[in-house]
């Protein structure tokens, strides 16, 4: 059985205070949950991850990320970030290849594939986003796509190191647009990726990997998305920002656990 992941992505938002406030109502309202079966992750920006990372929780299943970190181990690399100066905080994951991060970095498969190596090295897990633009898909290469963003991007780890690594696919056209993938585009391109995972990986990889589901997911339309049987949670950007939202989407999430 795959435990359920809701990792909310902050992106560029929240001043210090803001984020105080936020984390603690988030925290708070999941405290109110009993055995809560899914695994939270929230990714803040970089100046807020020790803020959080310091922050006593009972729940084991409460995790934080980064939203990024330097393809380079360390030296003279002005405004980076490494791997291994988040594990030195505790940072137990990093999205790593976000389509923001591609489009308006100019992030390649290869420099993501290096900083996949990085996290690795520091017994970090990835979370490796992928997914198409809306020409793409409407030009019917989504599945090429994102089977290349995976073999350039990922499929360089051995057996071992894949099992640290959380997929998150995301169609492009549905970040930030308040337009889903419909229950069965997300399930159907899931069922892809996971039969890539075992092509590459063999079976017992491949039922164990996690596939999360990112682009306007939300309180509303959580419980259908992370009903099919390939998807195994989400990335959630938007809704991330709002701690009943969030704790609403990751509840939603636990409650499929339990029914399964
Ligand atoms: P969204 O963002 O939920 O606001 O669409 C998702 C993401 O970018 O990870």
């Amino acid at each position: 059985m795959r435990n359920k992941i809701v990792a909310g992505n902050w992106k560029m938002n929240c001043s210090f205070d803001e984020a105080e406030m936020l984390v603690d109502e988030i925290l708070d309202r999941l405290e109110e949950q009993e055995e809560l079966e899914c695994e939270v992750i929230v990714c803040p920006p970089f100046p807020y991850l020790e803020m959080l990372t310091d922050m006593e929780f009972e729940e084991q299943q409460f995790n934080v990320g980064a939203q990024n970190c330097s393809a380079y181990e360390k030296g003279a690399y002005t405004g980076e970030v490494s791997a291994k100066m988040l594990r030195s905080l505790d940072v137990d994951y990093c999205i790593v290849g976000h389509s923001e991060r591609r489009k308006y970095f100019g992030e390649t498969n290869e420099v993501l594939a290096e900083k996949i190596n990085r996290l690795i090295e520091n017994n970090m897990s990835p979370i490796y986003c992928v997914g198409e633009v809306l020409e793409e898909r409407e030009a019917n290469r989504h599945f090429e796509v994102v089977k290349e963003q995976l073999e350039k991007g990922l499929f360089h780890l051995d057996r071992d190191a894949i099992n640290d690594v959380v997929i998150a696919y995301e169609p492009v056209w549905a970040i930030g647009t308040g337009k889903t993938a419909t229950p069965d585009q997300a399930q159907e391109m899931h069922a892809f990726i996971r039969s890539l995972v075992k092509e590459h990986y063999g079976d017992a990889v491949a039922d164990e990997i996690r596939i999360l589901y990112g682009g306007s997911c939300n309180a509303k339309n959580a419980t259908e998305l992370f009903s099919q049987p390939d998807v195994d949670g989400g990335l959630i950007g938007g809704a991330s920002l709002k701690a009943e939202d969030f704790v609403s989407i990751c509840v939603q999430a636990s409650q499929i656990k339990e029914k399964e």
